[in-house]
């Protein structure tokens, strides 16, 4: 087994006693878009906290790329630079007095020469529709530009590993999409994509593998078709049945369809299969 990200029986609990994990057990591929879904309290954003080193465990262990994790100063330092996390919140993780400055923050600190900055900065900018912004402090941007500004300031780090904590949550449709085809453009270039979101359309659309959380466990894990069909453990869970999904079983159980191999996972894709019926009949 050669995960890039593994926990094995890994529990956590806050100072105030709160165990918001419990023997939680992953793996994560390299190059995989891994969703993490689960109602409010779940342990999502704790297991994300956990991943970059920002929270340690009570008890298991966490293993990057087959090697423990380090709590020293400096091995936090190196594994910060292979895994990025855009926090939920973007006042927890915005500081510098524009949006230019915040976003060179990153790779300024991975030693890069000046030139090499301003181009990622630059790039980073563009991809996230924001250039027009870059000299505005970013304490006065909408919820939504500072979430731009989060995400391009971990982009511009390029990091093997971008984890994303409700990446959508603030954003409209049209940068929402934006935000998806980037990431997938992302991934496609090698790295792995990890996010948590209570968008169950999302998750099925975009993600490849899912890991369903309640009460800090794992209660369900596997590839995001099966999972998002496991109708039982989703209402457990409190996750919402993504509606391509339930819409494409109500009319093959209906004989308005017939199954498919893989079923729909966007409404596109439902479009496409009604219309090759159609001309099949
Ligand atoms: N700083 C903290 N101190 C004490 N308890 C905390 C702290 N942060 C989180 N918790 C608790 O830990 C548990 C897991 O919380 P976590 O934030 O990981 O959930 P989540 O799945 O991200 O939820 P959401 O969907 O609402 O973001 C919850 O019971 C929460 O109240
Ligand atoms: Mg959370």
């Amino acid at each position: 087994m050669n995960a890039l990200i593994h926990y094995d029986q890994v529990s956590f609990a806050y100072a105030d006693g709160t165990q918001a994990l419990e023997k939680m057990s992953l793996s994560i591929e390299r190059g995989q878009k891994v969703a993490f879904l689960g109602a409010n309290g779940s342990g999502k954003t704790t297991a994300f906290l956990l991943m970059n080193g920002l929270l340690k465990p009570l008890e298991g262990r966490i293993l990057y790329d087959g090697t423990l994790l380090s709590y020293r100063e400096k091995a936090l330092r190196e594994l910060r630079k292979k895994i990025g996390i855009v926090f939920h919140d973007p006042d927890t993780q915005i500081f510098a007095n524009s949006v230019f400055e915040e976003i060179s923050f990153g790779p300024k600190n991975l030693d890069l020469d000046d030139a090499t900055v301003r181009t990622r900065v630059e790039e980073a900018l563009r991809v996230c529709d924001i250039a027009d912004l870059r000299h505005k402090p970013p304490h006065f941007l909408s919820f939504g530009q500072k979430r731009l500004v989060t995400i391009a300031s971990i982009l511009a780090m390029q990091s093997d590993v971008i984890v994303l904590d409700e990446p959508t949550s603030g954003l409209d449709h049209l940068h929402a999409r934006h935000l998806l085809t980037l990431l997938n453009t992302i991934n496609a270039q090698g790295k792995t994509i990890i996010f948590s979101t209570h968008d169950a359309d999302l998750a099925l659309e975009f993600a490849d593998v899912g890991y369903i959380l309640k009460g800090g466990q794992i209660v369900r894990q596997g590839e995001i078709t099966g999972l998002f069909q496991d109708y039982h453990a989703l209402q457990e869970a409190h996750i919402a049945v993504p509606y391509v999904l339930d819409l494409y079983q109500t009319m093959v159980e209906r004989a308005l369809l017939p199954a498919q191999a893989t079923p729909p996972r966007t409404l596109q894709q439902l479009k496409s299969v009604l219309v090759n019926d159609r001309e099949m009949q």
